[in-house]
């Protein structure tokens, strides 16, 4: 069979840019230390149960008897459920994400944190913050309406100030 030389030439040009891609792509999966979430987690949607769920309770921040600091948010049409957090810097810090209506995305703008958040399941990521700041958190998958407000911010703060004063 014969291939013209236009033809090949972009087959060779496809085959270059596909690679290059696929490279990329793992190149940040690796170094990046970013991957699809692979938790799951089963939980009651419903409102009235969900805001009450032990596994939910208390939203915002949390420590348990290992010491290893927990997040829990509910994200509602239009907005996070604790609003601003504020967690310590060079601490692992383990979120748990539900929804009680529709999906949702939590993303802490600048950093690596970003789950999808979907009504009946929790997500939950590790990650830790090296600069202590304000971050904002804003949903990245369209909801409804209010979608662009909805929006909240995430202070980390120095360690030792935390441990002070911990939230
Ligand atoms: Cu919640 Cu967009």
């Amino acid at each position: 069979m014969k291939v013209d030389l236009y033809e090949k030439i972009w087959m060779w040009g496809v085959g270059v840019i596909l690679t290059a891609f696929f490279v990329s792509l793992a190149y940040a999966a690796v170094a990046g230390s970013m991957h699809p979430p692979s938790h799951v987690e089963l939980i009651d949607p419903t409102p009235q149960t969900l805001m009450t769920n032990p596994r939910m309770n208390p939203q915002g921040v949390s420590v348990d008897e290992s010491g290893a600091i927990h997040v829990r948010v509910i994200g509602v049409t239009f907005a996070w459920l604790p609003g601003e957090v504020t967690v310590p810097a060079n601490r692992p810090i383990t979120f748990h994400l539900t929804s009680a209506d529709v999906v949702h995305g939590y993303m802490i703008v600048r950093t690596n944190g970003n789950a999808m958040v979907i009504p009946g399941y929790v997500s939950q990521f590790t990650t830790t913050f090296v600069e202590p700041g304000e971050y904002l958190v804003a949903c990245n998958e369209y909801c409804g309406v209010g979608h662009q407000n909805m929006a909240t911010k995430l202070i980390v703060v120095p360690e030792a100030e935390w441990e002070a004063s911990p939230s």
